[in-house]
């Protein structure tokens, strides 16, 4: 199973992501792939955004050597699932999708949500240290709630 967590820039929401997904999968013992990506070139190659490292620090998960790339269209065709934060980046991912059938791999992270309002992880990046808090809160609710799926 190959899951590809998504937002805008991949320094602030999907590194968080990735970094729990990885961390969760291993602690259950699930064989599982998880790689992220940006919907956006803005900050390819940088590390992840400062806050981001230091916030998964303070519960132990060191993201410092994840680097920012931009989803290509071949990520689509493989990875099984692609998680979108927020719903611009499912939009935006849909756009890509030239084939209908790829549609249905797109989800939102937090999709099991039945109110709308609690189904997207709001972007950070022009937030403080708390609003990367709850980016690892909805991240680590999301891995609680999916990976006994798998
Ligand atoms: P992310 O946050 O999508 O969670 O990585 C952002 C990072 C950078 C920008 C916007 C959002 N930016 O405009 O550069």
């Amino acid at each position: 199973m190959k899951i590809l967590m998504v937002c805008l820039g991949n320094i602030c929401r999907s590194p968080i992501a990735e970094g729990v997904f990885k961390h969760e999968a291993a602690e259950r013992g699930i064989d599982l792939e998880v790689d992220s990506a940006g919907t956006s070139g803005f900050h390819i190659g940088e590390a992840p955004d400062k806050r981001s490292i230091e916030f998964m620090r303070t519960v132990g998960i060191d993201i410092s050597n994840q680097r920012a790339r931009q989803i290509t269209h071949q990520d689509l065709e493989q990875f099984d699932i692609i998680y979108a934060m927020d719903r611009n980046n499912l939009r935006d991912l849909q756009g890509m999708c030239h084939k209908e059938e790829l549609k249905s791999k797109l989800k939102l992270l937090l999709g099991f949500e039945s109110d709308p309002s609690r189904q997207i992880v709001p972007d950070p990046y022009y937030g403080e240290m708390h609003d990367f808090e709850r980016t690892y809160k909805l991240c680590k609710k999301a891995a609680d709630e999916i990976l006994p799926t798998y």
